[in-house]
C-alpha cells in the first residue's frame, strides 16, 4: 500500500496535478462536440437505505425504473456521503467537505440564524455561468434565516419546495426545534395550493413541467430533492398513498415497512416519469441523470423510517458504512452498463458535473472534490484514494478512509435524545423472490422504454450480470473481532470486510498510526462550525405559522 505521509499541502498539490490532467481531457472532448451542453438532472432521495432499491440485491421493494437507469448507466457502488442531510447537501453543491464549510456538526435547524456560508459559490451558480437554466424542486435544508441564504438567491432560477429538513408529505408543515409551521414556497412566495398534495407527486409534476417548458436551445440543470423516503413529522412519520401501500399487502408483513416500501415505490415512479418526460421532449439523448440518496436509511434511531442498510452496519447519523455508503447511480449516453467500484465522495459531484458540462475545472478553485467524469465515461481508474467520513469535535467522533482502510473512533451515538449506539446490523428482511425475477419489470419500465426509444436497449443478460455485481455481501467466514470506538480507534478493511465485523486495530498498529496522522492533517484544515444556536424569533408562531426568512423582518 502507498505510503501515508500526506499533509494537506501535499494533498492539494496532488489534486492540482490531477486537475490539470483532467483539463486536458476537457479540451479533447470539447473539440469533438460543439453541440449543446448536456442537460443535468440530479434526483436526490432523502434517507433512503442501501438495501431499499432492487439494484442492490433485494427484491422486497422492486424499483424497476431506478434499476433500469442504473443498469443502463453505472451503479456507483463505492459512493460516500456524510451521514446527515445538511452536510451531504452542502458537499454536493460546494464540492467541499463539510469540515471546510462549517457544516460538520448536525444539521441546520428551523431556528438557525445562518446557513451554508454566503462566501461559497455553489453548483447552480457555476451552471448558470455555463448558460444553463437552473431549477430546484424539493427540499433545500441549507439555510433560510435571511432570503440571501435561500435557493433563488443562490443560483437557482426557481425553487418549488421547502426550506427545512423534513415535513408532513400532505400538509407541508414542518416540526423542528420544538416549533411547528407551514413550509412550502414557490420561489419566495408561500405556496398555499400545495396544501393537501403528496410531495412526491407534486415534485414530479413540477419537474415534468420544467422539462416540457425548457427552451431546447438552452441546457437544463434540474435538481429534484425529494422528501421521500424521509420520515414526516413525529406525529405521522410514514405517509404514502393507500394504493401504493396496498401493492405490498401480501409481500410485506411489517406494517411500517410496508408504508416505507410505498414511499420508495412512489420515488421509483417519479424517476420513471421524469426520464420519460426527457425522452418525450427529445432531451434524453443529451442528458446526464443521477439518482442518489443523501445519506443512509434509518431502520432504527434518529428519524426512524424503516429503511434498510443491510448488510451494512449502522444507521443514518452514524459514521458506520450504513450511514455513509449510499445507493447511487448515473446514466448518460457516455456511461454504459457498469457497476463502478470507483471511490467517490459527495464533494466530487460539483467538479464531475462541471466537467460533464464542458466547464474547465480549474475555474472551481481550491475544492475537495475530484472530477470523476473521465473515470465514469472511460473506465480509467478513480483519482480518489482517500476521504474523510467526518470529523466532529462537538460529538467527539471521526472516521477516515485511505484506499481500503477505514479508521473510526469516538462517540458514534451522537444525540442527547437518542444516546443508543446503533452500531449493529438492522433491517434484514428475508425475501422469497430474487432480483432476477424482476428482469421483465425492469425491461418494461418507463425508463427502459424511454432509453430504448433513443437507441439504448437493455438486455436480460446484462441486467442479471449487473444485479449480481452490485450485490455487496458480508464474508460470513471472516472471524469477527469486536470494536469499541468509544474507547479506542477501530480499523476495518472495507474491501474485504464491507460489513465492519473484524476490527484489525490490534493487528495493524502502524496503519492505525498512519490513519490517525491523516485524520490530523484533515483536522488542521477544518473551519469552525457555523453558529447553530437556537433563536426563538424564528418560531413560526411569530410569523403567521409559517417558517420564514425571519431575520429580514426583525
Ligand atoms: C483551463 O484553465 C486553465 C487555467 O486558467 C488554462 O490554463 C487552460 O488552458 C484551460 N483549459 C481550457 C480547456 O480552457
Ligand atoms: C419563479 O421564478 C421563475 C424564474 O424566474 C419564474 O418563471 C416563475 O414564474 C416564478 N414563480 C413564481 C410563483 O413567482
Ligand atoms: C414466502 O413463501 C412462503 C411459501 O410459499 C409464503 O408462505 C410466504 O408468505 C412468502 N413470504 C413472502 C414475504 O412473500
Ligand atoms: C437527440 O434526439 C433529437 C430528437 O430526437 C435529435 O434532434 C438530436 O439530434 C439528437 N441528439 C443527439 C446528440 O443524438
Ligand atoms: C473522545 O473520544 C476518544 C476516543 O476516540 C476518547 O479517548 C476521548 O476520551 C473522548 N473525549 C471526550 C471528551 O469524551
Ligand atoms: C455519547 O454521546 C451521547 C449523546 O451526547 C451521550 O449521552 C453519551 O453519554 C456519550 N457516550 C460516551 C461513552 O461518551
Ligand atoms: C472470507 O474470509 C475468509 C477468512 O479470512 C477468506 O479465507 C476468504 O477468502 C474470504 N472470502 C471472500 C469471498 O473474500
Ligand atoms: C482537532 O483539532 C482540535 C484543535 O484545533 C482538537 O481540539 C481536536 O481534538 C482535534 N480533533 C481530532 C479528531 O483530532
Amino acid at each position: 500500500m502507498p505510503k501515508l505521509n500526506y499533509n494537506s499541502k501535499v494533498v492539494f498539490a496532488v489534486r492540482n496535478v490531477l486537475l490539470l490532467l483532467s483539463v486536458g481531457e476537457v479540451v479533447g472532448s470539447m473539440s469533438v462536440s460543439s453541440s449543446l451542453r448536456p442537460n443535468i438532472i440530479f434526483i436526490l432521495a432523502d434517507d433512503a437505505g442501501w438495501n431499499d432499491f432492487s439494484f442492490h440485491g433485494s427484491a422486497q421493494i422492486p424499483t424497476p425504473n431506478i434499476d433500469a437507469l442504473a443498469f443502463s448507466g453505472a451503479v456507483l457502488n463505492n459512493y460516500y456521503t456524510s451521514p446527515l442531510c445538511t452536510p451531504s447537501r452542502g458537499a454536493i453543491v460546494t464540492g467541499k467537505h463539510p469540515i471546510h464549510i462549517g457544516l460538520q456538526h448536525y444539521v441546520i435547524r428551523g431556528d438557525t440564524a445562518s446557513g451554508l456560508p454566503l462566501s461559497e459559490k455553489i453548483l447552480p451558480e457555476y451552471m448558470k455561468e455555463l448558460g444553463y437554466s437552473t431549477h430546484l424542486v424539493g427540499k433545500w435544508h441549507l439555510g433560510h434565516a435571511e432570503r440571501v441564504y435561500s435557493p433563488t438567491y443562490r443560483g437557482f432560477d426557481s425553487h418549488y419546495g421547502y426550506w427545512l429538513g423534513n415535513q408532513d408529505y400532505y400538509d407541508h408543515t414542518s416540526t423542528d426545534a420544538g416549533y411547528w409551521g407551514y413550509d412550502f414556497r414557490n420561489n419566495m412566495t408561500i405556496e398555499r395550493p400545495a396544501f393537501g398534495e403528496y410531495n412526491t407527486d407534486i415534485f414530479t409534476q413540477e419537474s415534468v413541467r420544467i422539462i416540457q417548458q425548457q427552451e431546447t436551445d438552452k441546457p437544463l440543470f434540474l435538481m429534484v430533492t425529494h422528501t421521500a423516503p424521509h420520515s414526516g413529522n413525529e406525529y405521522n412519520p410514514l405517509q404514502a398513498p393507500q394504493e401504493n401501500i396496498d401493492k405490498f399487502q401480501d409481500s410485506i408483513e411489517d406494517e411500517n415497512r410496508r408504508v416505507y416500501a410505498a414511499m420508495v415505490d412512489k420515488l421509483d415512479e417519479s424517476v420513471g416519469r421524469i426520464v420519460a418526460a426527457l425522452g418525450e421532449k427529445g432531451m434524453l439523448n443529451n442528458s446526464v441523470v443521477i439518482f442518489a440518496s443523501d445519506n443512509g436509511g434509518a431502520p432504527e434511531g434518529y428519524n426512524l423510517n424503516y429503511g434498510s442498510n443491510w448488510p451494512l452496519r449502522g444507521v443514518k447519523n452514524t459514521l458506520w458504512e450504513g450511514g455513509t455508503r449510499v445507493a447511487a447511480c448515473i446514466w448518460s449516453p457516455n456511461i454504459m452498463n457498469r457497476v463502478s467500484s470507483d471511490m467517490m465522495h459527495a464533494s466530487d459531484w460539483l467538479p464531475t458535473l462541471y466537467e460533464a458540462a464542458g466547464g474547465n475545472v480549474t475555474n472551481l478553485g481550491q475544492i475537495d472534490g475530484l472530477s470523476l467524469w473521465n473515470t465514469l465515461t472511460t473506465g480509467e481508474s478513480s483519482p480518489r484514494h482517500e476521504f474523510l467520513y467526518n470529523l466532529d469535535d462537538i460529538y467527539n467522533n471521526s472516521a477516515v478512509r485511505f484506499e481500503s482502510w477505514k479508521l473510526i473512533q469516538g462517540n458514534i451515538s451522537t444525540l442527547d435524545f437518542d444516546p443508543i449506539p446503533w452500531d449493529g446490523w438492522y433491517g434484514h428482511y428475508p425475501y422469497n423472490t430474487t432480483v432476477a425475477d424482476l428482469v421483465p419489470q425492469i425491461l418494461g419500465s418507463r425508463v427502459a422504454t424511454a432509453l430504448q426509444s433513443i437507441g439504448f436497449s437493455l438486455e436480460t443478460d446484462t441486467v442479471k450480470r449487473l444485479q449480481e455485481a452490485a450485490d455487496i455481501k458480508c464474508n460470513e467466514t471472516l472471524p469477527e473481532i469486536a470494536c469499541n470506538p468509544y474507547a479506542e480507534p477501530c480499523l476495518f478493511n472495507i474491501v474485504e470486510d464491507p460489513c465492519e465485523k473484524r476490527n484489525l486495530a490490534g493487528e495493524e498498529s502502524t496503519l492505525v498510526a498512519q490513519l490517525l496522522a491523516l485524520l490530523n492533517s484533515y483536522n488542521s484544515t477544518a473551519r469552525e462550525v457555523i453558529d447553530l444556536s437556537h433563536n426563538p424569533e424564528a418560531a413560526p408562531y411569530n410569523w403567521d405559522y409559517v417558517w420564514t426568512n425571519w431575520k429580514d423582518y426583525l
